[in-house]
């Protein structure tokens, strides 16, 4: 569960990953004791608003949490000009997580920075000794990050891995029990994940990237939909951030 608390991290340190996606490495003991994978930290930058980014890894022992930042807009170009040694105000661990313990094994399919959340479930799930297939999928060979031994890769461009979407590397897994899926990127590849896993008879989460403002459930920025077990409305608002990210695909409206 959330703490909903404020930290100061300073930067451990900083790896480009690959011309605009950066990895960073901070310093703070009481959120890396607390994060389950799938829940997310708010991060300062010179803006008004701190920004929502999926926690990539945790290290207890070490007391540090890690991050992979894309530059989209202003305040993650203020955050990767940052140099390790930097402060920055952090929020967390906030939101709901993944359920990591009712299944035996796991199917990991991601894009985008999805592939950032889904790190730290594959690094959790192994160490508890559960059986994981992951799936990254990229446009082509130069985005392809966070690629690790037995990871199935696509590419669109086929220069890399299989071609195709993530669809064709799940296609390619021999699937064995009832996996649980996690999904992780954007809104149409957990759409095509989620019905994949849905022909199968497949549990299926997903995590949202809804737009953030205050992170803790109050603005109402983030709201989502899912599905009502109220008769007489079809659907209910949720708050993302605090209700969320990670949904039951068969729950949430994408
Ligand atoms: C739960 C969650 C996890 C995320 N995890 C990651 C991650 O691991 N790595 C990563 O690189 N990015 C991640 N994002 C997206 C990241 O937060 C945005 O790219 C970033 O906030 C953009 O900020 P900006 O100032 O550069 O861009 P601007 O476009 O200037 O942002 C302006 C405002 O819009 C919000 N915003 C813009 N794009 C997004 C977006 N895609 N999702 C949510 N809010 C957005 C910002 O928070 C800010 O309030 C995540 C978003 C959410 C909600
Ligand atoms: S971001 Fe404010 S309620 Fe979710």
């Amino acid at each position: 569960m959330s703490m909903r608390q404020e930290y100061k991290a300073k930067i451990v340190s900083k790896e480009y990953l690959n011309e605009d996606t950066l990895f960073f490495v901070l310093e703070c003991p009481d959120i890396a004791a607390a994060a389950v994978p799938g829940q997310f930290v708010n991060i300062s930058c010179d803006k008004f608003l701190k920004r929502p980014f999926g926690i990539a890894s945790a290290d207890k022992d070490k007391g540090t949490v890690s991050v992979g930042v894309k530059i989209i807009g202003e305040g993650t170009k203020n955050l990767s000009e940052l140099e390790a040694g930097d402060i920055v105000d952090i929020l967390g661990p906030l939101g709901n997580g993944f359920d990591i313990e009712s299944y035996d094994s796991y199917i990991l399919a991601g894009g985008g920075t999805g592939v950032f959340p889904l790190n730290f479930a594959y690094e959790t799930l192994t160490a508890m000794g559960k059986e994981v297939a992951t799936v990254f999928g990229f446009r082509d060979r130069s985005q392809v990050i966070m690629e690790k031994d037995g990871h199935v890769i696509t590419t669109d461009a086929g220069d890399y891995g299989i071609k195709g979407t993530v669809i064709a590397g799940l296609d390619s897994l021999e699937l064995k029990g009832n996996p649980c899926v996690l999904v992780v990127g954007p809104t149409p590849m957990m759409r095509g994940v989620g019905e994949w896993a849905r022909s199968l008879g497949l549990k299926c989460f997903v995590s949202t990237e809804q737009h953030m403002a205050c992170g803790v459930g109050i603005c109402l920025v983030c709201v989502c939909r899912v599905k009502s077990d109220n008769p007489e409305e079809e659907y209910k608002h949720v708050r993302c951030c605090k209700d969320g990210p990670v949904f039951d695909y068969e729950e949430v409206i994408l």
